[in-house]
This record gives structure tokens, sequence and C-alpha cells, in this order.
């Protein structure tokens, strides 16, 4: 399990409520202190409806990165004819930078456990597959302790809580590369089969596992919906990030909504004699943000107005010794690599720009290369069957939106002011073909 880094006594901890607990995997400890009371509320007291309500009025949106909000889901896989539904929680956690998902499940398999109950309750749903990454094995294997010590009180399983209701949950540890993590594929995997996204609509709520309708959710999502239905202070507004903070690393519970600025001083100060340069925002294709952006608030669209997004809930802070063009580069290699192939503007657009970002770093830029940057990414964006095309863009476009100095130094001039880019300096002080003199 990462750090849990220390947070502001007035911010709500909801979803790391029971981390400090010695043996996350006691069901007895973790019943005493309120694990599955939100179960019983929904069974005894809320009914199917009533439990959707209590969370749309709450106004809980998917962790998973896109912030969909939770309770329309569930409401329509209710509604959706069906002989079977299903509810998958998605602990893949793609980003392998990030260990969110994984310091979740670990400090609190129960709540993940309990929440995707409910879901399953609300959507009519009688089977949960609790997906996690098979590498992290301390997960696999504390979740399936837990289902079983769940499963032996009757808190899942044939008769829940006595109620009659059948859901049974399963833990399945998945593998693979980074679009795993992508809803369509996650379903797919979970069948057994090779996966690439699917074109929506249908959504998995309408048509998803084995073509039923299937609630996939973030184990976040699922994990804040007890404290929903148990009345905790803030409990439908935090989320996890993954910082890495110029003195300190680890996973921190937010109020979604908090500036930038305080998530990155949870991390500390730069080292001596050095500045905060950029912060990383949303894992591999996250938006790199310069320092005058840090009042902007970590939430869904605020970040995604500055060229951002929560993505993975990684935050990583460069100083001054940093190039941005190289880890703009470096995102946009990795994002190309990654991708699936399957949608053409994709798989060629995204290799195009991590090029321009091998030919910035290297010295080597053509002339147009930033005109053409500008027109690719404009292309690439919303001709996808997924988000990863969208998102691709976005740590060259945030590059050139706030860094254009660096990044004109690589392309004018073949020069990395920060000394990290191994440019092939331009013989002559000619500038690229075609730039402007
Ligand atoms: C490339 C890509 C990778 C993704 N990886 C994850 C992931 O690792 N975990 C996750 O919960 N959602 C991931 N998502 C989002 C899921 O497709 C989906 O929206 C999410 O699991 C829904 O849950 P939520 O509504 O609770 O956020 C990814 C999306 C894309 C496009
Ligand atoms: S947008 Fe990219 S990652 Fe998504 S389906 Fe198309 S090729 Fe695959």
């Amino acid at each position: 399990m990462s750090a849990i880094l220390q947070t502001p006594k007035d911010w709500p901890s909801v979803l790391l409520a029971r981390a400090g607990a010695k043996d996350p995997g006691n069901i007895d400890e973790a019943v005493q202190s309120g694990a599955f009371d939100g179960l019983r509320r929904a069974i005894r007291e809320l009914g199917p409806e009533g439990t959707t309500a209590a969370v749309e009025a709450a106004g809980l949106r998917g962790r998973g990165g896109a912030g969909h909000p939770t309770a329309a889901k569930w409401r329509t896989a209710a509604g959706t004819e069906a002989r079977e539904r299903f509810v998958v929680a998605n602990g893949y956690g793609a980003d392998p930078a990030a260990s969110t998902d994984r310091t979740l499940i670990e400090a609190d398999p129960y709540a993940v456990i309990e929440g995707a109950t409910i879901a399953a309750f609300a959507a009519g749903a009688e089977q949960v597959f609790l997906s996690v990454r098979a590498t992290d094995t301390t997960a696999v294997t504390r979740l399936q302790a837990a289902v079983d010590a769940a499963s032996s009180r009757n808190f899942i399983g044939d008769d829940v809580l006595g109620s009659g209701r059948r859901i049974e949950v399963e833990v399945r540890p998945v593998q693979g590369a980074y679009m795993l993590g992508e809803e369509t594929v996650l379903l797919k995997a979970l069948d057994g089969k090779r996966g690439q996204p699917e074109q929506r609509p249908p959504h998995p709520a309408t048509r998803g596992f084995r073509n039923a309708p299937t609630v996939v959710q973030n184990v976040q999502t699922l994990a804040a919906v007890p404290a929903i239905l148990t009345g905790r202070k803030g409990a439908a507004g935090t989320i996890l990030v993954d910082l890495r903070g110029h003195e300190r690393s680890g996973v921190a519970e937010v109020p979604l909504g908090t500036p930038l600025r305080d998530i990155v001083e949870l991390g500390g100060k730069p080292a001596a004699g050095r500045k905060l340069k950029a912060v990383v925002v949303g894992g591999p294709t996250g938006g790199i943000l310069p320092p005058d952006q840090l009042d902007t608030a970590y939430s869904y669209e605020d970040l995604r107005a500055v060229g951002a997004h929560i993505g993975s809930g990684s935050v990583i802070v460069a100083d001054d010794r940093a190039c941005v063009v190289d880890l703009a580069r470096l995102l946009t290699r990795y994002a190309a690599d990654e991708a699936c192939g399957k949608t053409i503007p994709c798989r060629i657009g995204v290799r195009r720009l991590a090029e321009i970002g091998e030919r910035l770093s290297t010295g080597t830029s053509r002339g147009g290369d930033l005109g053409l940057l500008e027109d690719l990414a404009a292309d690439v964006v919303g001709s996808a069957l997924c988000d990863h095309e969208r998102l691709a863009t976005l740590p060259m476009m945030s590059g050139l939106r706030y860094f254009r100095d660096e990044v004109d130094a690589h392309y004018l001039r073949g020069d990395c002011p920060a000394g990290v880019c191994r440019t092939v300096r331009l013989a002559t002080d000619r500038a690229p073909v075609g730039a402007p003199a």
C-alpha cells in the first residue's frame, strides 16, 4: 500500500476513514466501525429506487475520471428489460504510476464490497465482479478474504441480510495493458475476450457484460456509497489523489474543488534553490500546468477548462530541473504506444504527435511542426471510439499553451533551456524551414 498523506483536519475522511485499522480484513472491527450499515439501510428502509434517489440527491459522480452521474447508470440498468444484470467494480488502475484504487482496496476492502452490493441491489443485479489488477497481489488477496468473510455473515450471497435478495460477489483479477481500464475493454476481458473499446451508445448500463445491462463503476465511486447512505459529512465529495510531491509522495483524500495549490503543498516544498515549474495532472494523458494555474480547483470541469483532467488521480510536481518538452514527449509517446489502434485518427494521429515531440526534443523539428501539432490535435479530438484519443493530446497541447518559450527554444534553436533534451544542435543558427524568422 502506498503511504497515506496527512491532510488538514477540516478535510473530510470518507474513503480512507478506516485506513488506520490494524487489520483491514478483520470483519468484526469493520462492522463495529459501521461497515454494512449502509447496505442494511438500503435493504430495510430505502428499497432500490429510494437507494438510487439518495445517491442522486447526494450528487455522486464517477471517480474513474469522466465524472458521470452514478445514479443515472443505476436507473438505466434497473429500467432496462433483461433476464440478468451485472455490476462491475473497476479497480484495475490503468495508470501504472497511480495507486489510488489499489490503496483504497487494501485499506478498506469492505467499503468496496458494500458499495458494489448496494449498487447491485439498486440496479437489480445478482452478480458483482470486483476487477483488480492481477499483479496487485495484496489487493487481490485482501479483497478475496473480505468477500469470504462478508459471505459467511450473509452480507452478500444467496440471501443478503435475510432479504431474500441474491447478490453474488466475485473477485476477478485481470491483467493487460493501459486500455484495459476502459470500461468496454474491461467487460470483454472479464468475458475472456481480447478487448478494444466499443462504440457507444449503447452504454454498458443498457448493454454491457454478455449484452446484459451492466453498471461499471470505479471502486472509489462505490466506496463512497455506504457513507452517503449513513449520512457521513462530505460523503459524495472526496476523491483520492496520488501525489508525487517535492518532499513527500503518497495517496491523499481531498475534497473535490480543493485548489491545486493545497494538494501540491501536501507534498512539501521544492528543494533549496529550486522552484516549482509544472504540475502534471491526470496521469499519462494529463495536462502540464504552470504555477500560475495553481488556483485551479481540482474538479472535473475546472481541470478540463485549463487543459487537464482528473484521470487516474495522479498529480506529479516537477521543479525547474525538468524540461516540459521532454515531459510532453514522454507522455505522448506512452499514449501512442498504448492506443489500441482501432480508430485511425488516434492510431495515426497520436503517433504523429509523439513524433513531433521526438523532433522537438532532438532539435530536428521541421518547419510547420507546431502548426501541424495544433491541426493534428484538433483533428484527433472528436473522432474517437473512446476518450483516450482526446486525452492523449493534452500533454503536448498544454505544453504548447503554457510553456511556449521553452517549446520555441527547442523548435527554433534546437536548444533545451533546462539541459535535459539531448538535442542535436542545428549546424547553424538557421531556424527550421518555414518557421518564423
Ligand atoms: C484509456 C482509458 C483508461 C481508463 N482506465 C480506467 C481505470 O483504470 N479505472 C477506472 O475506474 N476507470 C477507467 N477509465 C474510465 C472507465 O472507462 C469508466 O468510465 C469508469 O470505470 C466508470 O466508472 P465511474 O463512473 O465510477 O467513474 C478509463 C477510460 C479510458 C478512456
Ligand atoms: S480512440 Fe484510440 S484507444 Fe480509443 S478505441 Fe480508438 S484507437 Fe483505441
